[in-house]
């Protein structure tokens, strides 16, 4: 279960783009724009835990996934994982390092080569980063890997992608990355793609695997309803920056940001929480709360002067000056 040392802890990490807007842009590969995608983030994920991250389209949560898994570059801040900070790390350094976090990607079908068998899809990251390991000792691990996400190794081993499920192949992602014994797995909308009935035995699995294996995940997701029966604590991304966090049932059930409530109030499930409305202009404003042109709550204070994540009770945080009021 959740301990009370960080396993990743991000301090004010900041991500640009470049906003190519015409097509000189796109052919010269220059532009003078740029877009602030990830803003300022702060968070720490504990040992054992589920941190749920959501948030619309376009929010940031993939890129913010990315940087984790040092797959790109973060423009300012820190990263630091299992003690050492991964931000700026290179070559061996961070090899060793991503073996110790992996990724789930959203789509099954995509993201296992269908040319391959499944035990050599398994047998693949143990030949980057376990170069020592006998014949026997990769079958054993791919064959007892196999088993922890309920897959028979007999029935499966010699199959290509395509002779399995979707349920079963993201099964197989999730073999793949327990082969290198991560401390860390993040799961980008594991389940979106499946069909709705196999979903939770997905979510059951993360839990099996946090349970059993000592694995936190950082799970993105768009689908609150289920969140809850998987997550800890949640996190709410938009426009790159936290607006809303902290434990996933006392956000769920009591939102305080306008987005939240009105993400939750969509849910039939969350009939409790009261139906508000936001607007759909998605411009962000020049000055103030990145919020400001969705929101039908907004005063003076929130066009001049951004709003600063503060604790609305000890398990809760929210970006928003008239929370109280809404
Ligand atoms: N390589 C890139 N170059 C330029 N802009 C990018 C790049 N990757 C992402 N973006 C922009 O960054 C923003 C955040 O994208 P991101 O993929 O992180 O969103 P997301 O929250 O994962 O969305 P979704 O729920 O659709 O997966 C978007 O505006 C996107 O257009
Ligand atoms: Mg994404």
């Amino acid at each position: 279960m959740e301990s009370k040392d960080p396993l990743l802890d991000i301090i004010n990490l900041n991500k640009y783009f470049p906003l190519r807007s015409g097509i000189i842009d796109l052919i010269t590969f220059k532009t003078s724009k740029k877009i602030k995608v990830i803003d300022n983030i702060n968070l720490k994920l504990y040992k054992g835990e589920i941190l749920v991250i959501a948030g619309e389209s376009g929010s940031g949560k993939t890129t913010l996934a990315k940087l984790i898994m040092r797959s790109i570059d973060s423009d300012s801040g820190k990263i630091i994982f299992n003690d050492n900070e991964i931000t700026q790390l290179r070559g061996k350094e961070l090899l060793k390092i991503r073996s110790r976090i992996q990724m789930i990607f959203q789509d099954p079908y995509s993201s296992l080569d269908p040319r391959m068998k499944i035990f050599d899809i398994i047998k693949e990251p143990l030949e980057v980063h376990k170069k020592k390991l006998s014949k026997i000792e990769i079958r054993e691990c791919i064959e007892s890997n196999l088993k922890k996400v309920n897959l028979d190794p007999d029935e499966v081993s010699n199959k290509f992608p395509h002779m399995l499920s979707g349920g079963q192949r993201q099964r197989v992602s999730f073999a793949r990355a327990l082969v290198l014994k991560p401390f860390l797995i993040i799961a980008d909308e594991p389940v979106s793609m499946l069909d709705v009935s196999i979903r939770f035995q997905i979510l059951e699995l993360m839990k099996k695997l946090r349970d059993e294996e000592n694995v936190s995940f950082l799970y993105v997701t768009h689908d609150l309803s289920t969140s809850q029966y998987v997550g800890d604590n949640i996190i709410i991304l938009y426009k790159g920056q936290i607006i809303e966090q902290g434990n996933i049932h006392e956000v769920l059930l009591h939102p305080l940001h306008p987005y939240t409530k009105a993400l939750i109030s969509a849910i039939p499930k969350f009939n409790n929480v009261e139906k508000i409305n936001i607007k759909n202009d998605v411009e962000t404003c020049k000055s103030g709360c990145k919020f400001l042109n969705r929101c039908l709550y907004s005063s003076e204070e929130c066009m001049n002067t951004e709003p600063t994540l503060i604790e609305a009770n000890s398990s809760h945080s929210i970006r928003c000056y008239n929370y109280k009021s809404i």
